[in-house]
Protein backbone atom coordinates (compact mmCIF):
# COMPACT_ATOMS: atom_id res chain seq x y z
CA UNK A 1 0.00 0.00 0.00
CA UNK A 2 1.22 3.34 -0.67
CA UNK A 3 0.04 5.88 1.55
CA UNK A 4 -0.16 8.77 -1.01
CA UNK A 5 1.30 8.29 -4.15
CA UNK A 6 4.35 10.19 -3.09
CA UNK A 7 8.09 8.34 -3.86
CA UNK A 8 11.45 9.74 -2.98
CA UNK A 9 12.03 8.07 -7.08
CA UNK A 10 9.63 10.54 -8.44
CA UNK A 11 9.42 14.02 -7.28
CA UNK A 12 6.83 16.11 -8.29
CA UNK A 13 9.53 18.94 -9.35
CA UNK A 14 6.89 21.72 -10.25
CA UNK A 15 4.37 20.26 -10.23
CA UNK A 16 3.81 21.38 -6.52
CA UNK A 17 4.82 19.71 -3.12
CA UNK A 18 4.23 15.96 -2.27
CA UNK A 19 4.10 16.25 1.51
CA UNK A 20 1.82 19.70 2.77
CA UNK A 21 2.69 19.45 7.13
CA UNK A 22 0.15 21.12 8.84
CA UNK A 23 1.60 22.57 11.88
CA UNK A 24 4.87 24.12 12.58
CA UNK A 25 5.83 23.10 16.10
CA UNK A 26 8.75 20.48 16.65
CA UNK A 27 7.06 17.38 15.31
CA UNK A 28 5.57 19.18 11.79
CA UNK A 29 9.78 20.81 11.52
CA UNK A 30 10.95 17.35 11.95
CA UNK A 31 8.40 15.45 9.84
CA UNK A 32 9.65 18.51 7.08
CA UNK A 33 13.12 17.25 7.38
CA UNK A 34 12.88 13.77 7.38
CA UNK A 35 10.62 14.22 4.57
CA UNK A 36 13.00 16.51 2.62
CA UNK A 37 15.85 14.82 3.31
CA UNK A 38 14.56 11.74 1.36
CA UNK A 39 13.80 13.65 -1.40
CA UNK A 40 10.43 14.39 -0.85
CA UNK A 41 9.57 18.40 -1.92
CA UNK A 42 7.53 19.33 1.21
CA UNK A 43 5.62 22.45 2.36
CA UNK A 44 4.92 23.46 6.34
CA UNK A 45 2.07 25.49 6.58
CA UNK A 46 1.21 27.36 9.81
CA UNK A 47 0.22 30.88 10.40
CA UNK A 48 2.78 31.39 13.47
CA UNK A 49 5.18 28.76 13.30
CA UNK A 50 6.30 27.72 16.80
CA UNK A 51 2.98 29.32 18.55
CA UNK A 52 1.69 26.39 20.35
CA UNK A 53 3.25 24.06 22.58
CA UNK A 54 6.85 23.66 21.25
CA UNK A 55 8.21 26.87 22.70
CA UNK A 56 6.62 26.79 26.00
CA UNK A 57 8.15 22.40 26.81
CA UNK A 58 10.79 22.33 28.98
CA UNK A 59 12.62 19.43 26.90
CA UNK A 60 12.53 17.06 29.06
CA UNK A 61 13.49 13.46 27.78
CA UNK A 62 12.15 11.26 30.12
CA UNK A 63 10.89 8.05 29.17
CA UNK A 64 11.47 6.50 32.29
CA UNK A 65 10.45 9.50 34.70
CA UNK A 66 7.50 9.65 32.50
CA UNK A 67 6.67 6.39 32.65
CA UNK A 68 2.93 6.19 33.99
CA UNK A 69 1.00 3.29 35.65
CA UNK A 70 -0.87 1.77 32.35
CA UNK A 71 0.87 3.57 29.79
CA UNK A 72 3.21 0.64 28.67
CA UNK A 73 2.64 1.16 24.99
CA UNK A 74 3.44 4.95 25.12
CA UNK A 75 6.46 3.55 27.20
CA UNK A 76 7.70 1.41 24.87
CA UNK A 77 7.52 4.42 21.96
CA UNK A 78 9.35 6.70 24.82
CA UNK A 79 12.02 4.22 24.93
CA UNK A 80 12.58 4.18 21.02
CA UNK A 81 12.38 7.97 20.38
CA UNK A 82 14.96 8.43 23.62
CA UNK A 83 16.93 6.18 22.09
CA UNK A 84 16.81 7.73 18.18
CA UNK A 85 18.12 10.84 20.22
CA UNK A 86 21.66 11.10 20.41
CA UNK A 87 22.09 10.48 16.38
CA UNK A 88 19.23 13.26 15.70
CA UNK A 89 20.73 15.47 17.72
CA UNK A 90 24.06 14.69 16.26
CA UNK A 91 22.99 14.74 12.89
CA UNK A 92 20.58 17.87 13.48
CA UNK A 93 23.10 20.02 15.27
CA UNK A 94 25.43 19.24 11.59
CA UNK A 95 22.29 19.78 9.37
CA UNK A 96 21.79 23.75 10.91
CA UNK A 97 24.61 24.28 12.77
CA UNK A 98 22.77 25.01 16.45
CA UNK A 99 23.85 24.12 19.54
CA UNK A 100 20.74 22.52 20.65
CA UNK A 101 21.34 22.41 24.44
CA UNK A 102 21.21 18.69 24.04
CA UNK A 103 22.58 17.80 27.73
CA UNK A 104 22.94 14.07 29.04
CA UNK A 105 23.59 14.34 32.90
CA UNK A 106 20.34 12.60 33.61
CA UNK A 107 17.77 13.28 35.90
CA UNK A 108 17.67 12.67 39.66
CA UNK A 109 13.70 11.84 40.97
CA UNK A 110 13.70 12.60 44.47
CA UNK A 111 10.95 13.26 47.40
CA UNK A 112 11.15 15.62 49.93
CA UNK A 113 9.42 14.29 52.78
CA UNK A 114 8.70 10.83 53.82
CA UNK A 115 5.65 10.75 51.78
CA UNK A 116 6.94 11.97 48.53
CA UNK A 117 9.59 9.44 48.64
CA UNK A 118 6.94 6.29 49.26
CA UNK A 119 5.49 7.93 45.93
CA UNK A 120 8.68 7.79 44.24
CA UNK A 121 9.68 4.60 45.35
CA UNK A 122 6.49 3.37 44.12
CA UNK A 123 6.93 4.61 40.82
CA UNK A 124 10.63 3.39 40.64
CA UNK A 125 9.14 0.05 41.03
CA UNK A 126 7.06 0.35 38.24
CA UNK A 127 9.68 1.10 36.08
CA UNK A 128 12.12 -0.96 37.31
CA UNK A 129 9.33 -3.74 36.87
CA UNK A 130 9.25 -2.83 33.44
CA UNK A 131 13.08 -3.19 32.49
CA UNK A 132 13.55 0.69 32.54
CA UNK A 133 16.84 1.45 33.83
CA UNK A 134 16.18 3.42 37.57
CA UNK A 135 18.40 3.42 40.83
CA UNK A 136 17.13 3.86 44.04
CA UNK A 137 19.25 6.11 45.64
CA UNK A 138 19.77 7.11 49.39
CA UNK A 139 20.09 10.88 50.47
CA UNK A 140 23.66 10.65 50.71
CA UNK A 141 23.82 9.16 47.04
CA UNK A 142 21.51 11.73 45.74
CA UNK A 143 23.87 14.98 47.50
CA UNK A 144 26.98 13.39 46.07
CA UNK A 145 25.73 13.64 42.40
CA UNK A 146 23.73 16.89 43.56
CA UNK A 147 24.95 18.74 46.35
CA UNK A 148 23.03 21.29 45.16
CA UNK A 149 19.65 19.47 46.44
CA UNK A 150 18.23 20.66 50.10
CA UNK A 151 19.38 18.88 52.98
CA UNK A 152 15.62 17.51 53.96
CA UNK A 153 15.61 15.72 51.24
CA UNK A 154 14.68 11.78 51.79
CA UNK A 155 15.73 9.79 48.52
CA UNK A 156 15.37 9.51 45.33
CA UNK A 157 16.17 7.76 41.97
CA UNK A 158 18.24 8.23 39.36
CA UNK A 159 17.38 7.29 35.60
CA UNK A 160 20.39 8.29 33.78
CA UNK A 161 19.38 7.92 30.39
CA UNK A 162 16.25 10.79 30.73
CA UNK A 163 18.03 13.63 29.01
CA UNK A 164 17.35 16.83 27.83
CA UNK A 165 17.29 19.35 25.05
CA UNK A 166 16.07 23.10 24.55
CA UNK A 167 12.63 23.64 22.50
CA UNK A 168 13.75 26.91 21.98
CA UNK A 169 16.86 25.78 20.05
CA UNK A 170 15.34 22.90 19.18
CA UNK A 171 12.56 24.48 17.08
CA UNK A 172 14.51 27.10 14.78
CA UNK A 173 17.05 24.40 14.24
CA UNK A 174 14.15 22.08 12.63
CA UNK A 175 13.52 24.54 10.49
CA UNK A 176 16.85 25.58 9.77
CA UNK A 177 17.50 21.92 8.46
CA UNK A 178 14.11 21.26 6.83
CA UNK A 179 14.64 24.72 4.80
CA UNK A 180 18.17 23.36 3.73
CA UNK A 181 16.92 20.41 2.70
CA UNK A 182 14.33 22.50 0.28
CA UNK A 183 11.17 22.31 2.48
CA UNK A 184 9.02 25.46 2.22
CA UNK A 185 7.04 28.09 4.91
CA UNK A 186 3.59 28.39 3.85
CA UNK A 187 1.68 31.24 5.75
CA UNK A 188 -1.59 31.40 5.00
CA UNK A 189 -3.67 29.35 7.76
CA UNK A 190 -5.50 25.64 6.55
CA UNK A 191 -8.91 26.20 7.39
CA UNK A 192 -9.56 22.22 5.64
CA UNK A 193 -7.64 19.44 4.27
CA UNK A 194 -9.46 20.26 0.99
CA UNK A 195 -7.63 23.52 0.26
CA UNK A 196 -4.37 21.92 -0.01
CA UNK A 197 -3.51 20.36 -2.76
CA UNK A 198 -0.86 17.71 -2.37
CA UNK A 199 -1.17 14.28 -2.73
CA UNK A 200 -0.40 13.60 1.05
CA UNK A 201 -1.02 15.78 3.83
CA UNK A 202 -0.14 15.61 7.45
CA UNK A 203 -1.89 17.25 9.77
CA UNK A 204 0.59 17.99 12.87
CA UNK A 205 -1.42 21.24 14.07
CA UNK A 206 -1.13 19.72 17.89
CA UNK A 207 -4.45 21.37 19.47
CA UNK A 208 -5.41 22.16 16.07
CA UNK A 209 -5.72 18.83 14.91
CA UNK A 210 -9.27 18.42 16.22
CA UNK A 211 -10.69 21.37 13.97
CA UNK A 212 -8.83 19.75 10.92
CA UNK A 213 -9.94 16.18 11.53
CA UNK A 214 -12.08 15.61 14.27
CA UNK A 215 -9.85 13.40 15.93
CA UNK A 216 -10.24 14.15 19.98
CA UNK A 217 -7.14 16.47 20.64
CA UNK A 218 -7.93 18.21 23.58
CA UNK A 219 -5.70 21.07 25.52
CA UNK A 220 -4.28 20.48 28.54
CA UNK A 221 -3.09 23.42 30.44
CA UNK A 222 0.56 23.83 31.68
CA UNK A 223 1.90 26.73 33.63
CA UNK A 224 5.36 27.00 33.64
CA UNK A 225 8.08 29.18 35.13
CA UNK A 226 11.85 30.52 33.71
CA UNK A 227 14.06 31.51 36.18
CA UNK A 228 18.09 32.76 35.65
CA UNK A 229 20.46 32.12 37.89
CA UNK A 230 22.05 35.23 39.18
CA UNK A 231 25.02 36.83 37.63
CA UNK A 232 24.41 35.76 34.14
CA UNK A 233 26.77 31.88 35.17
CA UNK A 234 24.96 28.55 35.12
CA UNK A 235 22.84 27.26 37.41
CA UNK A 236 24.49 25.78 40.55
CA UNK A 237 23.10 21.88 39.73
CA UNK A 238 23.48 19.64 36.51
CA UNK A 239 20.78 17.35 36.35
CA UNK A 240 17.14 17.51 35.65
CA UNK A 241 15.08 17.06 39.29
CA UNK A 242 11.80 15.93 39.41
CA UNK A 243 9.72 14.54 41.71
CA UNK A 244 7.47 15.55 44.67
CA UNK A 245 8.05 18.37 47.61
CA UNK A 246 5.18 17.99 50.15
CA UNK A 247 3.08 16.43 47.70
CA UNK A 248 3.17 18.78 44.94
CA UNK A 249 4.95 17.34 41.66
CA UNK A 250 7.18 19.28 39.83
CA UNK A 251 10.63 19.08 37.70
CA UNK A 252 13.18 21.44 37.46
CA UNK A 253 15.53 21.95 34.35
CA UNK A 254 18.71 23.22 34.35
CA UNK A 255 19.79 24.83 31.26
CA UNK A 256 23.94 26.23 30.46
CA UNK A 257 22.94 29.27 29.41
CA UNK A 258 21.87 29.81 33.11
CA UNK A 259 18.20 29.47 32.11
CA UNK A 260 16.46 26.94 34.64
CA UNK A 261 12.72 25.62 33.95
CA UNK A 262 10.12 25.02 36.21
CA UNK A 263 7.18 23.19 35.59
CA UNK A 264 4.28 22.57 35.74
CA UNK A 265 1.18 22.05 36.09
CA UNK A 266 -1.88 19.51 34.42
CA UNK A 267 -4.73 21.12 34.18
CA UNK A 268 -7.92 19.74 32.20
CA UNK A 269 -8.55 24.04 30.67
CA UNK A 270 -8.76 26.21 27.95
CA UNK A 271 -7.91 29.61 29.79
CA UNK A 272 -4.57 31.02 29.22
CA UNK A 273 -4.27 32.64 32.65
CA UNK A 274 -1.33 32.48 34.19
CA UNK A 275 -2.50 31.92 38.26
CA UNK A 276 -0.78 32.92 41.70
CA UNK A 277 -1.76 29.97 42.83
CA UNK A 278 -0.16 28.01 40.26
CA UNK A 279 3.56 29.89 40.66
CA UNK A 280 3.03 29.78 44.34
CA UNK A 281 2.81 26.35 44.00
CA UNK A 282 5.70 25.72 41.65
CA UNK A 283 8.15 27.95 43.53
CA UNK A 284 7.90 26.64 46.56
CA UNK A 285 7.95 22.96 45.54
CA UNK A 286 11.23 23.73 43.38
CA UNK A 287 12.36 26.21 45.95
CA UNK A 288 11.94 22.90 48.29
CA UNK A 289 14.15 20.56 46.36
CA UNK A 290 16.83 23.43 45.66
CA UNK A 291 17.17 25.68 47.77
CA UNK A 292 19.05 28.07 45.35
CA UNK A 293 16.49 29.13 43.15
CA UNK A 294 14.94 31.29 46.01
CA UNK A 295 17.59 33.60 44.84
CA UNK A 296 17.14 33.28 41.10
CA UNK A 297 15.68 35.76 38.81
CA UNK A 298 11.61 35.15 37.69
CA UNK A 299 11.56 35.82 34.16
CA UNK A 300 8.99 34.53 32.47
CA UNK A 301 5.47 33.30 33.19
CA UNK A 302 3.49 30.97 30.28
CA UNK A 303 0.63 29.06 30.11
CA UNK A 304 0.60 26.22 27.61
CA UNK A 305 -1.40 23.40 25.98
CA UNK A 306 -0.55 19.94 25.47
CA UNK A 307 -2.61 18.42 22.63
CA UNK A 308 -4.06 15.38 24.91
CA UNK A 309 -6.00 12.45 23.59
CA UNK A 310 -8.62 9.97 25.68
CA UNK A 311 -5.45 7.48 26.23
CA UNK A 312 -2.54 10.04 26.71
CA UNK A 313 -0.97 8.51 23.50
CA UNK A 314 -0.18 10.19 20.75
CA UNK A 315 -2.21 9.69 17.16
CA UNK A 316 -0.23 8.88 14.46
CA UNK A 317 -1.06 6.98 10.97
CA UNK A 318 -3.13 7.23 8.30
CA UNK A 319 -6.81 9.35 9.04
CA UNK A 320 -9.90 6.65 8.32
CA UNK A 321 -11.24 6.77 5.39
CA UNK A 322 -8.05 9.48 4.06
CA UNK A 323 -5.70 7.62 2.83
CA UNK A 324 -3.81 10.41 1.74
CA UNK A 325 -4.38 12.54 4.91
CA UNK A 326 -1.66 11.70 7.85
CA UNK A 327 -2.04 12.34 11.47
CA UNK A 328 0.61 13.00 13.77
CA UNK A 329 -0.38 14.73 16.44
CA UNK A 330 -1.66 14.24 20.13
CA UNK A 331 1.89 14.47 21.75
CA UNK A 332 0.19 15.35 24.85
CA UNK A 333 3.58 15.76 27.39
CA UNK A 334 5.85 13.80 25.03
CA UNK A 335 6.05 16.25 21.98
CA UNK A 336 9.79 16.75 21.88
CA UNK A 337 11.01 13.29 23.12
CA UNK A 338 8.86 11.82 20.35
CA UNK A 339 9.82 13.94 17.50
CA UNK A 340 12.73 11.65 16.07
CA UNK A 341 10.81 8.57 16.29
CA UNK A 342 7.55 10.31 14.71
CA UNK A 343 9.17 12.26 12.23
CA UNK A 344 11.19 9.11 11.25
CA UNK A 345 7.88 6.73 10.90
CA UNK A 346 5.67 9.07 9.32
CA UNK A 347 8.81 9.94 6.94
CA UNK A 348 8.93 6.10 6.12
CA UNK A 349 5.07 5.49 5.54
CA UNK A 350 5.14 8.09 3.48
CA UNK A 351 7.87 6.29 1.20
CA UNK A 352 6.84 2.83 1.59
CA UNK A 353 2.87 3.01 2.32
CA UNK A 354 3.82 0.49 4.62
CA UNK A 355 3.69 1.99 8.82
CA UNK A 356 5.93 0.28 11.29
CA UNK A 357 5.05 -2.31 13.67
CA UNK A 358 6.07 0.60 16.60
CA UNK A 359 3.43 2.33 15.30
CA UNK A 360 0.13 -0.24 15.69
CA UNK A 361 -1.22 1.14 19.33
CA UNK A 362 -1.16 4.59 17.82
CA UNK A 363 -3.16 4.26 14.71
CA UNK A 364 -5.63 6.90 14.56
CA UNK A 365 -8.28 4.74 14.01
CA UNK A 366 -8.52 3.77 17.65
CA UNK A 367 -10.77 6.06 18.15
CA UNK A 368 -13.06 4.68 16.03
CA UNK A 369 -15.98 5.08 15.43
CA UNK A 370 -14.32 8.55 14.38
CA UNK A 371 -15.99 11.65 16.06
CA UNK A 372 -16.22 12.90 12.19
CA UNK A 373 -14.01 15.32 10.20
CA UNK A 374 -15.48 18.56 9.83
CA UNK A 375 -13.59 19.47 6.86
CA UNK A 376 -15.03 17.59 4.54
CA UNK A 377 -13.30 16.19 1.14
N1 LIG B 1 6.60 17.05 29.56
C1 LIG B 1 6.27 17.69 30.76
C2 LIG B 1 4.99 18.40 30.76
O1 LIG B 1 4.19 18.23 29.86
O2 LIG B 1 4.75 19.14 31.69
Amino acid sequence: MRVAGVSSASRSGDRGPQVAVVGGGVVGWAIAWRCAVRGLSVTVHDPAPGSGASTVAAGMLAPVAEASFGETALTGLLVASAARWPAFAAELTAASGTDLGYRTEGTLIVGLTGDDLTEVRRLGAYQQGLGLPVTLLRPSGLRDREPALAPRVRGGAFAAGDHQVDPRRLLPALRTAAERAGAALVTEPVGRLGDLTAPAVVVAAGCGTAALTGLPVRPVKGQILRLRAPGGGPPGFRHVVRGYADGEPVYVVPRSDGEVVVGATVEERADPTVTAGAVLRLLRAAVGLLPELAEYDLVETTAGFRPGTPDNAPVIGVLPGRPGVLVAAGHHRHGIVLAPVTADLVADLLVTGIPDALLAPFAPDRFDPPVGSVTGP
